[in-house]
Order: C-alpha cells, then sequence, then structure tokens
C-alpha cells in the first residue's frame, strides 16, 4: 500500500510520541526519539565498509519499538556468516525493522483481563494480548502489511515468549477490526490504546457505512481478508498453538464468510436483472484507480464463476475487472489451511467442511477461469477476469501477485502453467508493468506509474526461482537500489537514487525472508562456498 506522498507527509506519525511497546501504559513521551520518517532519509554510522557502504539504519536502542532476544540472535548469525558486507548492513536493518519502528500500541493482557465483568468477558472487545502494527510513514496499520511485517517472526514466535505474545496479539487485534468492518484494508489505533485517530484526507463514499474512528480506509481487497487468515494459520504452523481459536476470533471468521458470500454475487441474477452489489466505493480523486467505475460498482461480473469479487488490489489500486486471482488463489490456501487446524482441535466438523469445500471449490474456480490461452506464452494464469471471457494479463509487484503463487501455497514453482506466466509477466513485452531503464528493472504497477519498479517484485522473483544465477542478480539489484540501508517501495528505472518510501516496513520483510530462504536453501550465494545451510529455529 501507499499513499500519494504530500498525504504522507502530512501525516507522518510522531515517532516520538509513540505507544511503549512491551508494556501496557500506551502513553510514554519519548521526546528525544526523532520521527523515523526523517531519520531513515539520512544515513547514519557505522556504515558498511562495502562498496555500497550502506548505513546503519536502526534507531537507538531506547526508540525501538520492541525488543526481542531471538530476533538479536539472527541478526548476529546471519551478518556474520554473510560475505558481502552491504547486503549485511541492508539485513541488520532490515530484518528488526518492524519490531524497531511500528509496533505502535501493545498489551499482553495483563491490564484487559482484571475487568470485573466476568460473565461478559468471552464476548467482549480487545480482550487478551493486543497489537497495534503501522505500516510504516502512515499512523495506521493494514490488515495485509501487518501480517507480511510480521511473517519473518513468525519461525521465531515458538521459542521467544515475548514474540509469541507479540503475533498472538496482533491476531487478536486483527480480528476485532474484521468484526468491525469486514470490508475496509487499513485501520485507526485500538481505542484502548489511547493514541489518537487521524484522518485519511480523502472524501469518499462507501457502502457499508464505516466509524472514521476505527477505519482509516476503506477499499474492499480480497486479499485483506486472506491475510486475516495467514496471520493464524502461519502461527499456529510456527508454534502449534491454538490459543488465537476465541470467540472473538469465530466471530471475525464468519463476519469473514459472509463477505465471500456476498461478493460472490454476480451484477445480475439469473433472470438478467441488475442486482446492487453491497460494497459500493466512490472517492473525489483525479485518479482513475482510486475509484470505481459505474457509481462505486466496478465493472460488471457473470454469473456462475465461483470466483469472489475483490473490488481493489493490494497495491490499494482498482481492479480493472473485479475477478482478482492471486487473492481467490490465496483465499483458496488459507480456508484450506483454517479448515484443517478447526479439524485438528475437534467439535468444530461442520465448520471445518464448511471451509474445505469452500477451499476446494474457489481452487476449481482459479484454475478454470483464471487460466487462459495465450498465442506466444500458451496456458498462463490472467491477473483478473470478468467471467465473460475478458482478461488482464499483466502482474502488479504487491503480494499477493501471479509471480508469488508458489509463496502463497496455490501451486509448486515446476508447475508448467506458472511457468509459462512467469516467463510472461517477467518480460516487458507480455507485461505491461515490467519496467526495464538504464538503472533498474523489475515488476512496478499503476500505483506510483510506468517508470517506477519494485524491489519486492525482485526478491518475489528470487524466492520463487531455482537458478542461482537469477537469484544472485535480483538480491543484488536490491542491495545496489537500497542506498539508504533500507528497502523502499519503487525505484525509478533510470534514476536507481530516485525513490518512494524511505519508511516502508512490509518491503523489509520480504527482503530479510529472502535472506533467510537463500540461507536455508542457496547458502553458498550468501555464505560462499561451500558454507553450512542456516535454518532459523
Ligand atoms: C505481561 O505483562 C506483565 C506486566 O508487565 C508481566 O508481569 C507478565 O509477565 C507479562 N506476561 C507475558 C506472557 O509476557
Ligand atoms: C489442502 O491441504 C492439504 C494438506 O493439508 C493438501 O493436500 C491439499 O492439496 C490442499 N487443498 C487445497 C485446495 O489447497
Ligand atoms: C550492482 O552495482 C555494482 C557496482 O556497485 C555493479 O558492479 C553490479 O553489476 C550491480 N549489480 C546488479 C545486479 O545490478
Amino acid at each position: 500500500m501507499t499513499r500519494p506522498s504530500t498525504l504522507v507527509l502530512a501525516l507522518a506519525a510522531s515517532f516520538g510520541a509513540s505507544g511503549v511497546a512491551g508494556r501496557d501504559e500506551p502513553h510514554v513521551l519519548r521526546r528525544a526519539c526523532p520521527d523515523y520518517t526523517s531519520y531513515a532519509s539520512t544515513g547514519h554510522a557505522p556504515y558498511s565498509g562495502g562498496p555500497l557502504n550502506l548505513p546503519f539504519q536502526r534507531p537507538a536502542v531506547e526508540c525501538r519499538t520492541f525488543a526481542s532476544s531471538a530476533v538479536e540472535q539472527v541478526i548476529d548469525d546471519v551478518t556474520s556468516r554473510m560475505v558481502d558486507k552491504d547486503l549485511a548492513q541492508l539485513f541488520r536493518n532490515a530484518f528488526p525493522n518492524t519490531l524497531d519502528t511500528t509496533i505502535r500500541w501493545h498489551t499482553n493482557g495483563s491490564t484487559t483481563s482484571t475487568t470485573s465483568r466476568k460473565n461478559k468477558r468471552d464476548n467482549a472487545q480487545w480482550q487478551g494480548p493486543q497489537t497495534f502494527v503501522v505500516t510504516g510513514d502512515i499512523n495506521a496499520e493494514w490488515l495485509r502489511d501487518s501480517t507480511n511485517q510480521l511473517s519473518g517472526y513468525q519461525l521465531l514466535a515458538k521459542k521467544d515468549p515475548a514474540l509469541y505474545n507479540l503475533i498472538l496479539g496482533a491476531i487478536n487485534t486483527q480480528a476485532e477490526f474484521v468484526i468491525q468492518s469486514p470490508y475496509c484494508n487499513a485501520f485507526q489505533p485500538p481505542s484502548p490504546s489511547g493514541i489518537q485517530p487521524t484522518n485519511n484526507g480523502q472524501q469518499d463514499t462507501v457502502h457499508p457505512a464505516y466509524e472514521p474512528s476505527v477505519v482509516f480506509e476503506c477499499k474492499y481487497e480480497l486479499d485483506s481478508l486472506a491475510n486475516f487468515l495467514a496471520l493464524a494459520t502461519d502461527f499456529y504452523e510456527n508454534t502449534g498453538s491454538t490459543e488465537f481459536l476465541t470467540n472473538r476470533w469465530y466471530l471475525a471468521l464468519n463476519t469473514l464468510l459472509s463477505v465471500l458470500d456476498a461478493q460472490s454475487a454476480p451484477t445480475f441474477n439469473s433472470k438478467q436483472q441488475y442486482v446492487q452489489n453491497q460494497y459500493t466505493f466512490q472517492r473525489q480523486t483525479t485518479l482513475g484507480t482510486e475509484t470505481l467505475s459505474l457509481a462505486g460498482i466496478g465493472n460488471p461480473l457473470n454469473r456462475g464463476t465461483g470466483l469472489i469479487r475483490s473490488a481493489f488490489r493490494p497495491s490499494d489500486d482498482a481492479t480493472i475487472l473485479g475477478f482478482f486471482i492471486p487473492p481467490n488463489a490465496m483465499m483458496s490456501v488459507q480456508l484450506n489451511k483454517t479448515a484443517s487446524i478447526l479439524r485438528a482441535v475437534g467439535g468444530q466438523d461442520d465448520l471445518a467442511s464448511n471451509l474445505q469445500s469452500r477451499s476446494d471449490k474457489l481452487a476449481q474456480a482459479v484454475r478454470e477461469h483464471g487460466i487462459v490461452q495465450h498465442p506466444k506464452y500458451g496456458d498462463v494464469y490472467a491477473f483478473e477476469v470478468d467471467g465473460y471471457g475478458s482478461r488482464i494479463l499483466m502482474d502488479d509487484a504487491n503480494v499477493p501477485s501471479l509471480l508469488s503463487l508458489p509463496l502463497l501455497g496455490f501451486l509448486d514453482k515446476s508447475d508448467q502453467t506458472y511457468q509459462n506466466t512467469r516467463t510472461m509477466i517477467l518480460s516487458a513485452e507480455g507485461n505491461p508493468y515490467y519496467l526495464t531503464g538504464s538503472d533498474f528493472h523489475g515488476i512496478g504497477g499503476p500505483h506510483i506509474g510506468l517508470q517506477n519498479a519494485w524491489p519486492m517484485s525482485l526478491l518475489v522473483q528470487a524466492m520463487t526461482s531455482s537458478s542461482q544465477a537469477e537469484i544472485t542478480t535480483s538480491i543484488n539489484l536490491v542491495r545496489n537500489s537500497s542506498l539508504l540501508g533500507l528497502v523502499h517501495e519503487s525505484i525509478n528505472v533510470n534514476n536507481i537514487k530516485d525513490y518512494t518510501r524511505p519508511w516502508f516496513a512490509w518491503a523489509n520483510s520480504v527482503f530479510a525472508q529472502t535472506i533467510l530462504k537463500v540461507a536455508a536453501e542457496n547458502p553458498d550465494i550468501i555464505f560462499g562456498e561451500g558454507a553450512e545451510p542456516y535454518v532459523v529455529s
């Protein structure tokens, strides 16, 4: 996600007044701590000593928003083995970036559980650990960004109780957001945090209506809901814990399922009569990608596909055709994983079968309607379809994307249709948003425009590649474009120094995950010839 840069400046969070992580009092002012957006816009010592001499970008210890000894251990283990000093500096800054800078509020549950209303407790809001994770330079939490920001720490949650509680809190907080406004993508600080909400500066007309003190922005993106499930399924897979299965989480799940049902409805019923979709969005804007056509409805979608509509993409840009394939694939995987957890726990057999059947049907719909014939590349996955035969062939850097399908768990990277799709979307001829220039190249998207490719796409390219050369080149190009020691949102393909967003936590998490994956699977690339694999556990 991003916002126009003028807005970012207006809304830049005062880092000095941030909530205190690891404590329950939300309001300890740290006036000496600089705003991280401006801190990250210039370099700091100690520099790497490598050819790019990348700067150190971690805030002073007392300014960090959360501390984990397990994370510090991984930083030491990995950077001490890495051969390339610039790449090591980037990992040192990037891996802890979400903990260092974006945990605006965290409570481990000890204050909220003191309530005497015991009988209401199970159904009351904000019970148990809570965690509010901002995206970086905007004082709001995106469901998608926060799941991805935390995903690199899931591997350590079993061993570090602080991280366990942090992620459990994030699941609980996301559940409250989904219950309150399941169509929305970005949220304000929870009321118990005492942190003031901000205004996104837009004039939007949205149905269903939402409460602006809870919601920062209400773009309906199917992947936001898939990411709500992913945060919990990933936690379960890494810790074996089902502590997140509270009444609130089940209520959030049921709320999510009602959205899936409503968004599976076609534009015209079986008598070809128009039926208004439950969700509409209109913004006063000059940007076509920031609002929906047909007075907030979006382009017509046909009956009988089994696909679920998404009004916006993970870039927060509007879809052109609402049956957007990558989040449908992701939702299918996440429903399946949720079903297995419920089966393992027991006592929820009907719900588990319901989720399983939704997952199977959705996977089938993605294959039946998402795979199309291309005259040059053969069978490929379309980015978006409408059920009438129209398709959009492209990919956008933001995950879920077509390039990321193996990482989402939808298919194996050796899948032939995926390989055809990959060849298509990694070429300027096959993907209008594959952008190349004198200094940089990669997949971009409409969000920043036609001269900016996104480092995140190169990281996903590295993580879905079997070629050591492709992995190395992709990682090194990201390194070369991260001259301030952090991974940016997008880079001008003709000027590697021209970037958007100094403080974009999600991209830094993806970089760290890429390095950890390479450390485990291809250690030679970063640790040198003959090095042992390094596996986080
Ligand atoms: C929660 O916080 C309280 C008070 O700071 C502390 O005593 C307790 O050990 C914490 N529990 C966990 C699980 O971190
Ligand atoms: C669901 O998960 C199981 C493993 O638990 C896997 O075998 C199956 O292929 C998955 N199905 C879908 C549709 O993802
Ligand atoms: C990165 O920059 C170095 C010069 O500092 C250059 O030699 C190398 O080719 C670049 N790597 C990539 C992948 O662009």
